[in-house]
């Protein structure tokens, strides 16, 4: 998909401050907030990319009202990590798709990734979504990352592309805030 999709730069209709869970607590200095696709897309191109990534980085969804842009930011930094939560369908059904999930990698392992979930959680809790589940491709080395965070494996192993050995992961979108993200 080209990255001139139109729209990038629409301004969704609030920015929403969001608190870091917990993981955050001890990195101060990380601000997770909504954003505009055109505030995360090079970060996402850049950290995909270097992941292997050759096409496919700017989705034809990041211009729709509806997606959740995500970044974590930090101060005298700029974007350190970005996610997207896509309008889509499961099974017949409205749900979402997390695409462009995309850590620096010298920020990882500090729970911004983590965080970015919670803050996605919050989100959706926070509106009025009739989209019940959340699915993503999951290349295998992020498979832990996402089961860590409370994610189920959907599919079989199959080929993805260049992003290579995958699965199709879900969750539930309707968890209550404050419970775990594993089970
Ligand atoms: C996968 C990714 C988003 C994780 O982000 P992160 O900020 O490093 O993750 P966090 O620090 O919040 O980790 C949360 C938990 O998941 C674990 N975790 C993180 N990455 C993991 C991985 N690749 N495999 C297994 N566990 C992982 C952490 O150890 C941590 O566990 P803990 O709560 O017990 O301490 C990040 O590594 C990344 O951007 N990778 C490159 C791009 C990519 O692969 N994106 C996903 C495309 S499918």
């Amino acid at each position: 998909m080209p990255a001139d999709s139109g729209g990038m730069g629409a301004e969704p209709p609030t920015l929403t401050p969001f608190r870091p869970r917990l993981a955050l607590a001890w990195r101060p200095g990380v601000e997770i907030v909504r954003c505009a696709p055109a505030a995360i897309i090079g970060h996402r191109i850049a950290v995909l990319e270097a992941n292997g990534a050759e096409a496919e980085t700017a989705f034809i969804e990041d211009a729709d009202p509806e997606s959740i842009h995500l970044s974590a930011s930090i101060a005298g930094v700029g974007v350190v990590g970005c996610a997207s939560y896509l309008p889509s369908w499961w099974e017949r059904r409205p749900a979402w798709r997390l695409r462009g999930m995309a850590v620096a990698t010298p920020h990882r392992g500090l729970g911004i990734g983590s965080g970015l979930l919670g803050a996605m959680e919050r989100e959706l809790q926070a509106g009025d979504s009739s989209r019940p589940l959340a699915w993503c491709t999951a290349r295998l080395a992020a498979v832990g990352f996402y089961e860590r965070m409370g994610w189920r494996a959907a599919s079989t192993i199959f080929d993805a592309g260049w992003a290579g050995p995958s699965i199709v992961m879900t969750t539930p979108c309707a968890r209550p805030l404050g419970t775990p993200f594993a089970a």
